[in-house]
């Protein structure tokens, strides 16, 4: 990409934020956020590369979730699929834990970067990696991104992928100019009984899709309070200067799949609410931690219209005591599913439609005949990887290598990754402004209206 455009985006982005989010949110006087100098065209829509017989993998990030993902590619290293031929993380327990474990699964060891933030620049200047993963803190993914691309690296990022709408325009501009593969790791999209659902839908058991709910609902106050857990604490520091969704694409990437977002309809424009925050702070107050006041509310409930008319729920709530759920709930013409645990319901008119979920038998009939194929090919592997979040991590990165090896296009590409992740700031900017309506920009220029097939539902 040509430095010149590149200060353009940015100079038109400082406009954009030199803009109070109260400003940028009322409809009614300023929609300034929505003007952006860099004219997306869509252009990594079904983005293909060569094939790489084995993919180079760098990896940032080595912490809770770095050394899950590293795990994942025992199969792919045995098979000579993919090696990980260098690390980075500031901390040396972790490296060295990770290099241990690397020891066991392929012969050579990796470079290690460390000692500096900024080590990572050196491992994205290398020449032999392929693809660089990203597994760090939330505010540290579009920098790292943008200068893999800029380093002609393909890209797999944690989620979400940007956590500003400056953000989100430079990674697409960044993705287009150099034509690489820019993709987030919303593993959610990979797990069993999302696929499962995306095959019926696909098949037409659901019939038309008009509503769905997605969730993150995860008690996280003692791995937010635990001065040990996360790095530098660097989580709970969002709660306390934020009040929107901070981490919707668990729920909203396996919805946006069952609804054709980007592949025939596309967001037009959400509202978004917090509840009072009380439940952090009970609990920080009662382990008497340095963090006290929070802005951000236990529950956020978020609505989505497409411009198909479509509606979805999102919510995020990571303060409140309770077991976990990302919802999961899909309302069709013909049937309906709701999660955890998983009941699927079947339009019957012979029985005046009913109101029952299906019996045991009856829904292990579905199972079994919709199951993705995908899991079935791996069942085995799956087994064997059950450490990442019972198998869908595995399969996530599994994909990856796989399409880079076969030179296809990635099953979540910069366009998704974005738009899933722009959920954050709009959700922000409506629940400043008593949730008003927030327009969502195109991301896609245009090209959500070309329907087509998820790429998850291909079968490599
Ligand atoms: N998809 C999932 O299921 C899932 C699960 C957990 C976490 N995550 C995501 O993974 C990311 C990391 O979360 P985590 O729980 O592993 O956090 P963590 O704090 O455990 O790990 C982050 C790691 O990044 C390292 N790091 C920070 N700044 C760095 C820099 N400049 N250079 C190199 N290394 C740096 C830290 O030393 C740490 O080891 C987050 O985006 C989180 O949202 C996703």
């Amino acid at each position: 990409m040509k430095r010149k455009d590149f200060l353009k985006i940015s100079a038109s982005a400082a406009i954009f934020l030199g803009i109070s989010p109260k400003a940028m949110a009322n409809p009614d006087n300023n929609l300034d956020y929505l003007n952006n100098d860099y004219k997306n065209d869509g252009s990594c829509f079904g983005l293909k590369h060569e094939s790489i017989s084995k993919v180079k993998v760098g990896i940032i990030g080595l912490g809770n979730r770095g050394s899950v993902l590293i795990q994942m590619f025992d199969y792919l290293i045995k098979h000579n699929l993919s090696e990980i031929v260098a690390l980075c993380d500031l901390n040396d327990d972790s490296i060295n834990k990770n290099l241990k474990y690397l020891k066991t699964i392929q012969e050579h060891t990796p470079e290690v970067y460390r000692g500096s933030v900024d080590s990572w620049k050196e491992l994205v200047k290398r020449d032999d990696i392929d693809l660089v993963i990203v597994a760090t803190p939330w505010d540290t993914h579009t920098e790292m991104c943008i200068s893999s691309m800029q380093n002609d690296k393909h890209v797999a990022c944690e989620v979400p992928i940007a956590n500003n709408l400056e953000d989100c325009w430079k990674i697409i501009e960044v993705a287009e100019s150099t034509k690489k593969h820019c993709m987030m790791m919303e593993n959610c999209c990979f797990n069993n009984e999302e696929l499962w659902l995306l095959s019926m839908i696909d098949k037409g058991v659901f019939g038309n899709v008009n509503h769905a709910e997605g969730a993150y609902i995860h008690d996280l106050r003692k791995h937010m309070l635990d001065d040990s857990y996360y790095h530098n604490q660097w989580r709970i520091k969002h709660h306390q200067t934020r009040n929107g969704n901070l981490y919707p694409t668990h729920g909203l990437g396996p919805v946006c799949s069952y609804m054709d977002i980007g592949r025939g309809d596309n967001f037009n424009h959400l509202v978004s609410m917090s509840s009072n925050e009380e439940s952090l702070s009970i609990a920080s107050k009662s382990i008497d931690s340095d963090f006290k006041k929070f802005s951000c509310g236990d529950m956020n409930t978020t609505l989505i219209k497409t411009n198909l008319g479509k509606t979805i729920k999102l919510q995020f709530d990571v303060h409140t005591g309770r077991p976990y759920t990302r919802l999961n709930n899909v309302n069709g013409t013909k049937a309906s599913h709701q999660g955890y645990p998983s009941k699927l319901f079947i339009n019957n008119p012979e029985l005046q439609w009913g109101h029952s979920w299906l019996n045991k038998e009856e829904y292990k009939k579905y199972r079994d005949l919709y199951n993705h194929p995908l899991w079935d090919k791996m069942e085995n592997e799956i087994s064997k990887n059950q450490v990442g979040h019972g198998g869908m991590d595995f399969v996530m990165i599994y994909r990856i290598i796989r399409c880079l090896n076969k030179g296809l296009p990635l099953d979540i590409n910069v366009y998704d990754s974005v738009m899933w992740s722009s959920i954050i700031p709009f959700s922000e900017m409506s629940v400043l402004n008593q949730s008003k309506t927030i327009k969502i920009p195109d991301f896609t220029g245009g090209s959500w209206k070309n329907s087509r097939k998820s790429e998850l539902l291909r079968v490599i």
